[in-house]
């Protein structure tokens, strides 16, 4: 096993803020424990619960802290709205007539543990849940508004799906360049990492400074992330990261270490950790813990 990814340490407020995530996820799966069919819910309470990273959920959080937000409930339920939509994005992404995934999060991949027809519509409705849990927020309408405007746009064709659809194209039609696959990660990743960081600090309230700031950082820092799975694909074991690892490379996937190799796809990494980093001067003191995350990111890819 390789040990490096394995032991990369997360920061400890970010293991803080995945265990009050998912805490909230099992009120949200209980609180509908009589309306939903049994097996559909359980498809994706199976999904939600296997223990992701929550990293859009932390940075959510953690922006709307970096802003001055103070209560966190509502800041809560659109971090559980956020990790609805991407663990949605996870089942689509891991079904056979896209990238094919058997593990995910450490575990069977939903469609092998129920059957594809179940994956296909845990996903369908964790997507539906997303926006149910904005539109349920108890913030000022034209705030409810305002994010699901962006979640809309961030998750859509615009957004995550157009990027999946790019992906999906550079399989057959060869990529050339670097520009290319920025394209194709800024929209299938970035964008949904990016609204996570703009939608904490608007729930904070935020100047239009600070909002600029938070999301520069979600934008260089959705990049980033990207680029660190990549490099992880053809570094680290399934068994660390538990998804299956080398799949890109078989799947002829157009990624920053396809295109530029290992050494350039980790310098590239790093100017993008340079930019979120200084993305959040402007948030002083109170912008720490987004350091802290850019830092996690990157690491546990180089
Ligand atoms: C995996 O996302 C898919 C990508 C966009 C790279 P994560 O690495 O955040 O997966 P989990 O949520 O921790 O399982
Ligand atoms: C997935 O990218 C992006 C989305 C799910 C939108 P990948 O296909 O690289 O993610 P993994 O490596 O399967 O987690
Ligand atoms: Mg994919
Ligand atoms: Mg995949
Ligand atoms: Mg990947």
């Amino acid at each position: 096993m390789n040990q490096k990814h394995n032991s990369m340490p997360m920061p400890q407020f970010l293991a803080g803020y995945a265990k009050s995530v998912e805490q909230s996820i099992q009120e949200h799966i209980d609180a509908r424990l009589h309306t939903v069919p049994e097996h559909l819910l359980h498809a994706m309470s199976y999904a939600l619960l296997a223990g992701g990273k929550r990293i859009r959920p932390a940075l959510l959080l953690a922006c709307f802290k970096a802003c001055g937000g103070s209560s966190e409930a509502q800041a809560m339920q659109a971090a559980v709205s956020i990790e609805c939509m991407h663990t949605y994005s996870l089942i689509h992404d891991d079904l056979p007539c896209m990238d094919d995934d058997d593990l995910r999060r450490g575990q069977a991949t939903c469609h092998k543990q129920f059957d594809e027809a179940t994956a296909v519509l845990a996903g369908d409705a964790l997507q539906c849940l997303a926006f149910e849990l904005l539109t349920t927020l108890d913030v000022p309408s034209d705030m409810r508004v305002d994010l699901l405007h962006r979640l809309t746009l961030a998750a859509g064709a615009q957004g995550m799906v157009g990027g999946q659809t790019m992906d999906m194209q550079a399989e057959v039609e060869q990529v050339h360049s670097v520009l290319e696959v920025e394209r194709i990660h800024i929209h299938k990743t970035g964008a949904l990492i990016r609204y996570s960081c703009e939608a904490g600090a608007i729930l904070a309230g935020a100047s239009e400074q600070q909002l600029a700031a938070c999301s520069r950082y979600g934008e260089a820092v959705g990049l980033l992330f990207q680029i660190a799975d990549d490099i992880l694909d053809a570094t680290a074991t399934s068994e660390a990261l538990g998804k299956s690892a080398g799949k890109d490379e078989a799947q002829h996937k157009a990624t920053y270490v396809s295109l530029e190799g290992l050494q350039r796809a980790r310098e590239l990494a790093q100017n993008m950790q340079a930019i979120a980093l200084e993305s959040c001067e402007p948030l002083a003191e109170s912008g720490q813990p987004l350091i802290a995350l850019a830092h996690y990111i990157l690491e546990r890819g180089q």
